[in-house]
């Protein structure tokens, strides 16, 4: 059940856009598509959709093949049984709320839509504006119709191409929750395009990190977050110090020959040029001078190039043994201040650095 990719390819003229992605989005799974602009995301979500045919690979719905590139296999999108949402509402503005929510299910044919209609917009929370036509709505509610109208057919999928992305940041936080409310109740596998990190981390089941056409990683956002596979994934999501560190045996140094501990449990760690992620917060600041070695924790003494109030923490910049590190605190510190930095070595993770 779910839905499956495999091998997908997308050519447009002379560039392959997508270049053989495969992943599977279980039953009541959330998964989401995150990377920069141009990366695919839209291209594989249509190829899904029956929006477009697909130039290799194949799509599975159900277990049923919608797309095959070999044997030719096509489902239209309207057999697919499909709920989409797009960044633009795309509702009719001479339908009522209610006529645009039935039109799917109008379209096929059927003929008694009330009560569906009705169920949709009970979800949204929008039965009381269903006699509205799009133009007396703000863009919230109309993209609660668009969210009413992708669920009215009962479909057994649900597909979201940046949904929220013309909403501002409080209803953006509020229709974010609905959605995954409202996916959860109909208990149906959902894609979610997004190149929103928040929006990614805080929906998702999993998170497909894609780029250029191609899966860089497919994982839990906690696994995207703590255990990205490379340095690409590890500076997309979140905020990121690298450190370069060289290799001696089975010890690393900064390259001014600082002795650091590290986490290098990574896989193909030799054949590749590697980087250590430090995540801000995962640094200590202490004014005092490094005491006793405590085991495992990096201790390390900088120089403060600035401070900045950013509301829920100050954000600061410290010179460190010939790099600057971004590191958080709760207190404003002196520009030319030394200060002492601690981190665990569990928390300075070497990596590939796919970027070298
Ligand atoms: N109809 C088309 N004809 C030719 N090239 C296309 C077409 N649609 C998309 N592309 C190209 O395919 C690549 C992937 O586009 P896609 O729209 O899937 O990116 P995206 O990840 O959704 O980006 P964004 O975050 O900006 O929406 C881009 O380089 C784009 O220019
Ligand atoms: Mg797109």
């Amino acid at each position: 059940m779910g839905i499956s990719v495999r091998d997908l390819v997308k050519i447009y003229g002379q560039s392959t856009v997508i270049k053989g992605i495969s992943f599977d989005v279980a039953d009541g799974e959330f998964v989401t598509l995150l990377g920069p602009s141009g990366c695919g995301k839209t291209t594989t979500l249509r190829g899904i959709a029956g929006l477009d045919t697909i130039d290799g690979g194949e799509i599975r719905i159900n277990d049923q093949v919608v797309s095959n590139a070999s044997s030719g296999v096509f489902v239209p999108p309207h057999e697919r049984n499909l709920g989409m949402v797009f960044q633009s509402y795309a509702v009719w503005p001479h339908l009522t709320v209610a006529q645009n929510v039935a039109f799917p299910l109008t379209v096929r044919g059927v003929r008694d839509t009330a009560e569906a209609v009705q169920w949709a917009l009970d979800i949204v929370g929008m039965n009381h504006l269903a006699a509205r036509r799009p133009s007396e709505l703000s863009g919230g509610q109309q993209q609660r119709v668009a969210l009413a109208r992708a669920i009215v057919g009962k479909p057994q999928v649900l597909l979201f191409d940046e949904p929220l992305s013309n909403l501002d940041a409080r209803l953006r936080d509020r229709t974010r929750a609905e959605i995954s409310r409202i996916q959860r109740e109909l208990r149906v596998p959902a894609i979610y395009v997004t190149h929103d990190q928040t929006e990614a981390l805080s929906m998702s089941d999993r998170i497909i990190v894609m780029n250029a056409g191609l899966t860089m990683q497919d994982g839990t956002p906690a696994q995207i977050y703590h255990e990205p596979v490379n340095r690409f994934v590890a500076d997309f999501i979140g905020n990121a110090n690298f450190l370069n560190v060289q290799r001696h045996g089975t010890t690393w140094t900064l390259p001014d020959g600082t002795p650091l501990l590290v986490n290098a449990e990574a896989k193909q760690l030799d054949k590749e040029p590697v980087v250590a992620l430090l995540r801000p917060e995962a640094i200590q600041l202490d004014a005092r001078e490094p005491g006793q070695a405590i085991t495992g924790l990096n201790r390390l003494t900088g120089t403060v190039v600035s401070s900045i109030f950013l509301g829920q923490h100050i954000e600061h910049l410290i010179r460190v043994a010939g790099t600057e590190l971004r590191a958080f605190s709760r207190e404003l510190l002196e520009a030319g201040d030394t200060i002492t930095l601690s981190f665990h070595a569990n928390d300075c993770r070497v990596l590939i650095d796919d970027t070298n």
